[in-house]
């Protein structure tokens, strides 16, 4: 499928909404994720092996590993715990979780959230039953467990509506998506329970320009993640020009961390925390919780690091440029300070294609003080300084009063 135009098509889904139901969802994302959620999700993990004794374990160590102290309350449960429908099309879980509402209080008497995971299909990408027909029902089933974050991925909606419905009216076809996922947002407004709305479409037909309207708390960007560097610096690269769609209630989602995950070296899980970060993502750590390593537990509580994700005024980073393979972003934080990034994301170390910082393009005037993130220590920042970066590393700053 090919992606749509999304101005006209973003156009579209706006005329069609009413006034009031635009106004009521810009209401409510004031209170729902005023800053990117935080927590954890099964299935760059688990995957579909995911059970109930899994999810408490993680419930667990995020709090021992200081995990939850830091800011991440959700735990989220992906695909693969849907049983069947009975006569009265009330959704049952499998065998793998016996009692989602005692999963639920469990993970709410340690000071947590729960999430879970559907589709506008009628089947999840991992084949079990989706949410077609049966929205309100779902969602109500939801608020009772008491479900605090759903994800609701598109996948079986192209075949099952998209494709039967329009065949050959892309337009058409990205008509009755929007429809879908506004269908579930009113769902879940209508159980009066603040319950985070995740969008999962990949990216198609840009949905920073009309997911907010619809009730979405976060959308994805693009396909899946993969724990390896350059799925990782592909998905970077496809944020940026991006940054004026995110702010408090309504963020770009990059998917979710592979922190600890695969085959990333230590610098490339603390640039790939640093930079999802910089873009004021959700912070999802996807890992294996109770076997995490000591220095991935102090990757993924970097209070500083965290605290760039978590600023108030929302305002996702920019790249202000790129010389050679070296990257520099850059965001406002509130009180008028700045953080900066300067990513390596080539094969070399700076040394041999020396880099030197052009504090100027960076809207600052000369010598700044600065604080590294990554070793606590202040430094002073010169025009034209050179810095040299081991490949894939990153400097992250922040610079608490930018002259
Ligand atoms: C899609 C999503 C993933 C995950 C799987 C589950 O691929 O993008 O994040 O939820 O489905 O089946």
């Amino acid at each position: 499928m090919r992606f749509a135009t999304a101005l006209t098509l973003a156009a579209l889904a706006l005329a069609s909404l009413p006034i009031t139901a635009l106004a009521q969802s810009s209401a409510s994302s004031q209170v729902v994720a005023a800053t990117p959620p935080m927590g954890w999700n099964s299935w760059n993990y688990f995957a579909e092996r995911v059970t109930d004794k899994d999810i408490r374990a993680a419930a667990d160590q995020i709090v021992a590993s200081g995990m939850r102290d830091a800011g991440y309350v959700y735990i989220n449960i992906d695909d693969t715990w849907e049983g069947e429908r009975d006569a009265t099309g009330l959704l049952h879980t499998n065998s793998k979780f016996p009692d989602m509402k005692a999963l639920a209080d469990y993970v709410h008497s340690k000071g947590l959230k729960l999430g879970i995971y559907s589709g506008p299909g009628t089947k999840t990408c991992g084949g079990y039953a989706a949410s077609l027909g049966h929205e309100l029902q779902d969602a109500q089933m939801y608020a009772a467990w008491g479900i605090d974050y759903l994800k609701y991925d598109l996948c079986s909606f192209i075949p099952d509506v998209m494709q039967k419905q329009a065949p050959h009216d892309e337009a058409a076809q990205m008509r009755l998506m929007h429809a879908a996922y506004e269908k579930m947002g009113k769902a879940l407004q209508s159980t009066h329970r603040p319950i985070v709305y995740s969008l999962c479409q990949y990216g198609w037909d840009s949905p920073w320009e009309w997911a907010p309207a619809l009730g979405g708390n976060s959308w994805r960007t693009t396909g899946d993640i993969e724990p390896h560097w350059d799925r990782i610096y592909t998905i970077l690269e496809q944020q940026a020009g991006l940054e004026k769609y995110a702010g408090p209630g309504h963020w770009n989602d990059p998917d979710m961390l592979e922190v600890g995950n695969g085959k990333l070296s230590l610098v490339e899980n603390r640039s790939h925390f640093s930079m999802w970060a910089m873009l004021a993502s959700p912070l999802l750590a996807g890992n294996d919780l109770p076997n995490m390593k000591p220095e991935i537990t102090a990757i993924l509580t970097n209070r500083d690091v965290i605290a760039i994700d978590q600023d108030h005024l929302g305002k996702q980073a920019s790249r202000v440029y790129a010389d050679g393979e070296v990257e520099v972003w850059t965001r406002p934080l509130s009180g008028g300070a700045m953080a900066v990034a300067i990513l390596n994301a080539g094969s070399d170390r700076i040394a041999t294609h020396p880099f030197h910082l052009n504090l100027a393009a960076l809207g600052l005037h000369g010598s700044q003080q600065a604080k590294n993130l990554w070793t606590g220590s202040t430094m002073q920042l010169t025009e034209n300084m050179p810095i040299e970066l081991p490949s894939h590393d990153i400097l992250l700053l922040r610079i608490t009063a930018p002259k």
